[in-house]
């Protein structure tokens, strides 16, 4: 690919999604981007290039920015996100919420759903603790592909084996032909959507937990702090916010601080008490 066309498509794809692609990665675009322009009768990246630029055809635009998105993801992700969750934040949520008996949770990036329903899962398992409570998780992600595999929330017997404890299969997914399917009662726990973090936020309401994990990875450093001030925008001042395992705010936003010893998770940085009281929180059950 010549120079000019990898900046412009590098450029394209910076703005579309937030995705930075190094010249390292341009292998990606050949094997990524061929079979969305042979579906259009094309036969070289050139010719697809050329519609690109061209950008006439947004449902074109729409597919070849799916077509470079990352999709990775199994269930209990990294585990400790999951054990935080349920040891340390949901506690203190089920504290300074009980007179509003309600709890909003946002997956980010959500893929296609294991991430959200790992955290169906943890709050089912909460039984009565949660009776007459309003727990709500959203699930969205840029990919309109992977949402709709979240909504119908079939899995191969791979995906299955990937994180998810055998006890939870049993419990919560029915084989549907060659697939496991997550029961109707979980899938109703999750609202999805299409949406790009790049967009507005404010149209999605407040969250008390955002988990937007494994996906700010591929932005630049300029990009992600654009994105956790929007997201702490949707956050009141206790709400906490999941980062992967690569993912850090040091050096990137004044926003948000991470939490003493619960790693990966971080609080609003003007909220003084969060970060304190969790890692408190944190801190006591280790000593107990
Ligand atoms: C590697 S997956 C991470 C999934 C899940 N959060 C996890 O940790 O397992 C990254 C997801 O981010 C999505 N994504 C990439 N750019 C995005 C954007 N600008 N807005 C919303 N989602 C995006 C991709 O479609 C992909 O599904």
């Amino acid at each position: 690919m010549n120079p000019d066309d990898f900046d412009f498509i590098s450029q394209f794809f910076k703005s579309r999604s937030g995705l930075v692609l190094t010249r390292d990665k341009a292998y990606l675009l050949e094997s990524r981007l061929m079979p969305v322009a042979r579906k259009k009768g094309m036969k070289t990246l050139d010719e697809l290039i050329a519609a690109i630029r061209l950008g006439r055809d947004q449902a074109l635009l729409g597919e070849v920015t799916e077509a470079m998105t990352i999709n990775e993801s199994f269930f209990f992700r990294d585990i400790k996100p999951f054990d935080l969750f349920r040891d340390h934040v949901l506690p203190r949520l089920i504290e300074s919420r009980a007179a509003k008996k309600s709890i909003r949770v946002w997956c980010a990036a959500c893929s296609s759903g294991q991430e959200p329903y790992s955290l169906a899962m943890v709050l089912r398992e909460q039984g009565a603790r949660l009776a007459g409570w309003r727990t709500e998780i959203v699930g969205t992600d840029i990919s309109g592909e992977m949402v709709a595999k979240a909504k119908a929330g079939l899995y191969s017997q791979f995906e299955v084996q990937r994180g998810l404890p055998i006890q939870m299969l049993v419990k919560y997914f029915k084989k549907e032909g060659d697939l496991w399917q997550i029961d109707a009662a979980l899938r109703a726990m999750v609202r999805y959507r299409e949406f790009n973090l790049l967009d507005d936020m404010r149209g999605l309401g407040s969250f008390d937990v955002v988990y937007c994990r494994n996906v700010l990875i591929y932005f630049d450093n300029q990009t992600k702090g654009k994105v956790l001030k929007n997201v702490r925008g949707l956050m009141p001042d206790d709400g906490v916010l999941f980062l992967g395992g690569a993912e850090t705010v040091l050096g990137i936003s004044d926003d948000f601080k991470p939490i003493p010893n619960l790693r990966g998770l971080y609080a609003p940085a003007s909220a003084e008490n969060t970060a304190a009281a969790l890692g408190t929180r944190f801190a006591q059950s280790a000593g107990s």
